[in-house]
């Protein structure tokens, strides 16, 4: 399949993708109780990962501080911590950018749930424009002109924005999905967690909710050394730089900042051509609402 092949190839590349367990995810048995983030880079993962690690262990109180966020909900395709992922006990927690046409065929079963969170495209732009100068294992980009094209041609980990999130989208009935808006999420974490433990059918008491809201803020998330992927980018990653963090600001409408005026209004046309049909609500700026 061509759209296979330009997945695979620009991952290869690019990051460290394990291409021999791609090549026979329909082998996957997946099961009934697995949770699965899915999320085009940079539209919220690490911040979800801490939630519904959270939402599973009861907002820390089961001893799961000492694990990193990765540790707790590891990427399904990534050769990252992987160490015998497969095989821990139930309720396994993955994350995963994958394409809804590359994940395990098991997933149609509809019993195992999948939380796909979107964000609005120019701030999954911007932060991945920041991102990719600052690990060593994307390739670096000169300025936003450059990486706009880029990132609309596809070139980059996580390839279209546009197909990921369409596609997705198209094939929702397919899978037992929720769609989480990361805009949302910043405007009322506390609703968020909510839904996503409903989704999950996980009952929380008051004490779970404030522990959870609490813990997956920006701020806190940002000074803690397991949740904020500090040391894995610096030490398992690669950073060109050290200033520069994986959490770097965690806002809506930051994109205001880094495109022209012209950037913008070529970027809203190619928008409205491609998400045609595509009923989601996006936030562009939570002043503007
Ligand atoms: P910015 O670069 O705009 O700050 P991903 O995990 O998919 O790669 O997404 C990374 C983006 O999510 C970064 O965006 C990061 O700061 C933001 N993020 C991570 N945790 C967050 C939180 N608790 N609240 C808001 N944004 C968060």
């Amino acid at each position: 399949m061509q759209l296979y092949q330009k997945w695979i190839l620009l991952h290869q590349l690019t990051c460290n993708i394990d291409a021999d367990f791609l090549e026979n995810l329909d082998d996957f048995e997946i099961r009934d109780d697995d949770v699965f983030i899915i999320t085009y880079p940079k539209s919220g993962t690490i911040w979800t990962q801490q939630i519904l690690s959270l939402i599973y262990f009861e907002g820390h109180r089961n001893r799961t501080e000492d694990l990193s966020t990765l540790d707790r909900v590891p990427f399904f395709e990534y050769n990252i911590r992987k160490t015998d992922f497969l095989n821990r006990p139930s309720p396994r927690l993955f994350c995963s950018h994958l394409p809804y046409y590359l994940v395990p065929k098991g997933l149609k079963s509809k019993k195992a749930k999948i939380i796909y969170v979107y964000r609005n495209p120019k701030d999954v732009m911007t932060s991945y424009f920041h991102f990719s100068n600052l690990v060593v294992t994307l390739e670096a980009v000169n300025n936003m002109e450059h990486f706009m094209k880029r990132f609309l041609d596809g070139n980059v980990v996580g390839s279209r924005w546009f197909d990921h999130l369409r596609g997705w989208y198209e094939h929702r009935h397919d899978f037992s999905i929720l769609f989480m808006m990361y805009e949302e999420m910043k405007k009322d974490l506390r609703s968020s967690v909510l839904k996503i433990s409903h989704f999950l059918e996980k009952e929380l008491s008051e004490e779970d909710v404030e522990a959870i809201v609490k813990q997956a803020t920006f701020q806190n998330m940002k000074s803690d050394p397991k949740a904020n992927y500090d040391e894995i980018l610096k030490y398992e990653v690669g950073k060109r730089t050290d200033e520069g963090h994986f959490l770097r600001k965690g806002t809506v409408g930051d994109w205001k900042h880094h495109l022209s005026v012209e950037q913008n209004e070529r970027f809203d046309k190619i928008f409205q051509r491609n998400m045609k049909n595509v009923p989601l609500k996006f936030i562009w700026d939570l002043n503007e609402e």
